[in-house]
């Protein structure tokens, strides 16, 4: 293994040391929440005790601490993600509202005949806001289609893209599969015909370093929960001009300049897209789960959840009926697969009786389960702290179930 100290590391996360049913907990579902360190954990706890009260609102100096803690916040995810401007960070409720934002914003800028390209891989958050704005403006959805091992098919995608293009979104990585999209390519291509690029990284910051100014990407979503920080928090980042282009998704306190019956005036960015009280305690927190994902650093965890894949996928291969899907060559820590006769439900309810926690359906992905014609898979998703030892666990487990199932 690569040098790791995962010992330490998971020695950071009390929830691992607890049991489930009588078995140490092995959580193997972190693509759909990770868990959270102490210092995260803290971080809520010390704002709720030492520091709470409304940003940007107030002259004492408890709400004046919380705006300068949650600007820092918005400091720490500018650079994390090398992002010029710190008010092209905006903070929202999760990689979900990030994308409903864009796609309402959009209502207004787009044109009947004017085209979105969707790929068939993503998650239904990265589909449904775009089909409601097809429906409402009489824009049309082009989707590119999946290869078998799970990417994209680059060749449709190069034409599907025209002039009549607007906008492309495509994920990073797949919920389902893990497997990584080229997308400093297809942002490039979609530029070419003038068309903007929204990736969804949920699944990606926390597992590959991401230089949003070096992809050159119009719009990029993700969720803190998916990053070791609290759920109920995310961002947008847009370029600048975008942002200031894009209609409100909400209107509220803190978001205008100035209020009249005859006519409102919008706030600056980041305050123009942020209405209401934020989750000021979570966004901090968030700042915290960067700090604690930066000292052991984005480049070190993808190449230890490699090895963890590799190890995996081979114990896997070697169970006789099991399917891996998406066994594409790049791809994230996420094994996506069936056991031949046996439901993914049954399999997942038995590997919780041993303490093992793990994914079964269609992910929220139903295209990818209709691309393979399967109801749904077993989805175990790795994280850093996550242990060889665990995965022997999980193989030995799932050998059991499968056989307690099939006989
Ligand atoms: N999108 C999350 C998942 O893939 C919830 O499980």
């Amino acid at each position: 293994m690569v040098d790791f100290n995962v010992t330490k590391i998971r020695e950071d996360f009390p929830i691992l040391k607890r049991t489930v049913n009588g078995r140490p907990l092995v959580y193997m579902d972190n693509a759909a929440t990770s868990q959270k360190p102490q210092a995260v954990i803290d971080a809520i706890a010390h704002y709720y005790a030492h520091t709470n009260a409304n940003i940007h609102r107030g002259v004492h100096a408890l709400s004046q601490e919380a705006t300068e803690a949650f600007e820092n916040a918005r400091r720490k995810v500018q650079s994390f993600f090398n992002i010029q401007a710190p008010e092209e960070v905006i903070f929202t409720a999760g990689t979900t509202q990030g994308i409903n934002t864009v796609a309402h914003g959009y209502r207004s800028i787009l044109d009947p005949g004017d085209e979105i390209i969707v790929s068939e891989a993503e998650h239904h958050a990265n589909i449904v806001p775009w089909q409601m704005l097809c429906d409402l403006v009489g824009t049309s959805l082009k989707v590119i289609p999946m290869t078998k091992d799970g990417p994209l098919d680059q060749e449709v995608y190069r034409q599907l893209l025209s002039e009549r293009t607007k906008i492309v979104v495509v994920n990073h990585v797949s919920n389902a599969l893990g497997t990584i999209n080229p997308i400093k390519d297809m942002i490039d291509r979609a530029h070419k015909v003038g068309a903007i690029v929204l990736i969804d990284g949920a699944q990606s910051s926390s597992h590959i370093p991401t230089d949003l100014r070096g992809l050159d990407v119009d719009f990029y979503v993700t969720s803190a929960h998916k990053m070791c920080g609290p759920t109920g928090v995310g961002m947008l980042y847009g370029k600048k001009h975008l942002l200031e282009a894009l209609p409100p998704y909400q209107g509220g306190g803190e978001m205008i300049k100035e209020v009249t019956f005859d006519a409102t005036t919008y706030a600056e960015l980041p305050h123009k897209l942020e209405a209401g009280t934020p989750n000021i305690a979570g966004v901090i927190a968030f700042g915290a789960a960067i700090d604690y994902l930066q000292n052991i650093g984005i480049a070190a965890i993808g190449r230890y959840e490699h090895e963890l894949l590799v190890y995996a996928t081979e114990a896997l291969k070697a169970i006789p009926g099991l399917t891996i899907y998406g066994d594409g060559p790049d791809k994230t820590a996420v094994l996506s697969f069936n056991v031949s006769g046996v439901h993914p439900y049954d399999i997942g309810t038995l590997l919780d009786q041993m303490g093992i926690a793990v994914r079964t359906g269609h992910h929220c992905a139903q295209p990818i389960m209709d691309f393979y014609q399967i109801p749904g898979t077993i989805r175990a998703s790795l994280a850093f702290y996550n242990t060889k030892e665990e995965i022997d666990i999980f193989i030995n487990g799932l050998k059991r179930a499968a056989s307690m199932l099939s006989t």
